[in-house]
């Protein structure tokens, strides 16, 4: 059996986890899974920590991840997030953050130029270092003479790598989005190991963009882009906005992954969203695609092909939720999914 451990998290999170499940279920694809339902807000609260330890060995043990989104209002959502998130991100060593892009319907697009809706691109997330690293300190904390430092660190071996594995997914384009012409050090570390990649890849059209022009463009002519690597926090930012490009938050799938190791962390771009969290209002297509790119990174191309072919209907259709201009709560969204499947 292939275990899956399934983390569903807090707020809207378990509803749409549940939805992704049901559409894995429905495949009959032999997986088992592992449900770990202690990870979330209130495990924090009273344990000081959202991920204990023996959760996180039997995330370590499983095939590969799905989660779902975690983060309270009125917690520490720093330190759960990054005992729990960022912890597996790091300790696992999923070193890329793919975050693809795709206007699965024209009418969800928020650009008034139908020339330039066509989004079709992928964010690759550098996921292991950068400002999340989590150096620096805080010095005459607590007074009005305090300075906070967050380190941002950046490795050869960690751009070097990340880098390879754009280029390994671009079918036409690599765009190299940084801030090199003002943050100096790791900025020249970048353009080093961008120089060295594209020397090897002739097939492929490179360019460069600083992360606020890139913003810009994206809004301009999302069209123009393929694959976009960038550093963990720019690839954040920019994850929302080619999101929203796409047709909102909810329809915004990702994978953390070490494509060394194949394990993975599968899980909607968009967080815990107490502002609808128990109104049965979550969209679960970012959900849906996300256990689809599970079945990619677990070697059932079919199965996530299906899953996107039912998804791509369901919307055509407008069987779904509040947030995409349908009428159907997350559940039944669902279940016009699942009904394509069959
Ligand atoms: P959010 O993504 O939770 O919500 C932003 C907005 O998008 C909200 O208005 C929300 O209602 C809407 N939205 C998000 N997902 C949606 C969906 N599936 N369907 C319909 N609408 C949706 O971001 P936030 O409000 O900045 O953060 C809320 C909490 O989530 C915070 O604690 C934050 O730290 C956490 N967070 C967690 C993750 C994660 O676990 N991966 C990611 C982002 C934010
Ligand atoms: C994401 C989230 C996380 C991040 C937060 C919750 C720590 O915004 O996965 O995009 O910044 O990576
Ligand atoms: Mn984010």
């Amino acid at each position: 059996m292939t275990v899956i451990a399934v983390v569903p998290g807090d707020g809207i999170g378990p509803e749409v986890t549940d939805e992704a499940v049901k559409v894995l279920d429905e495949l009959q694809l032999g997986l088992d899974f592992d449900h770990l339902d202690a990870v979330n807000a209130t495990t924090f609260q009273t344990t000081g920590t959202g991920l204990s330890p023996s959760d996180f060995e039997r995330i370590r043990s499983a095939r590969s991840v799905l989660f779902g989104a975690i983060g309270a209002p009125g917690i520490n959502n720093s330190e759960y997030g990054r005992g729990v998130l960022i912890k597996m991100r790091f300790a696992l060593d999923l070193y890329v953050n793919h975050r693809p892009a795709f206007l699965w319907d024209a009418r969800l697009s928020p650009l008034r130029d139908d020339r330039r809706r066509n989004v079709d691109c992928v964010i690759v997330r550098e996921n292991s270092e950068g400002l999340y690293v989590g150096v620096g300190g805080r010095v005459r904390a607590d007074t009005p003479d305090e300075i906070a430092i967050d380190e941002e660190i950046n490795t050869y071996h960690g751009v070097s790598r990340v880098l390879d594995y754009a280029f390994s997914i671009a079918r036409r384009s690599v765009c190299l989005v940084d801030k090199s012409n003002a943050v100096p050090n790791g900025g020249r570390l970048w353009q080093r190991c961008w120089r060295d990649a594209v020397e090897g890849r002739p097939d492929i059209d490179c360019s460069h963009l600083y992360v606020d022009a890139a913003a810009m463009k994206l809004i301009a002519d999302p069209s123009a882009f393929d694959v976009i690597v960038t550093n963990n926090s720019y690839g954040d930012i920019l994850s929302d906005l080619t999101a929203q490009l796409a047709g909102g938050l909810g329809m915004a799938a990702s994978a953390n992954l070490n494509p060394k190791t194949g394990f993975g962390v599968y899980e909607p771009v968009h967080g815990s969203a107490p502002d609808i969290a128990g109104q049965g209002r979550a969209n679960p297509v970012g959900a849906i695609l996300s256990a689809a790119l599970l079945c990619e990174g677990i070697g059932l191309g079919k199965a996530a092909a299906a899953i996107r072919a039912a998804v791509s209907s369901a919307l055509a259709a407008g069987r779904c939720t509040p947030d995409i201009g349908g009428s159907l709560s997350t559940r039944e969204a669902g279940a016009a999914i699942r009904a394509e499947l069959r």
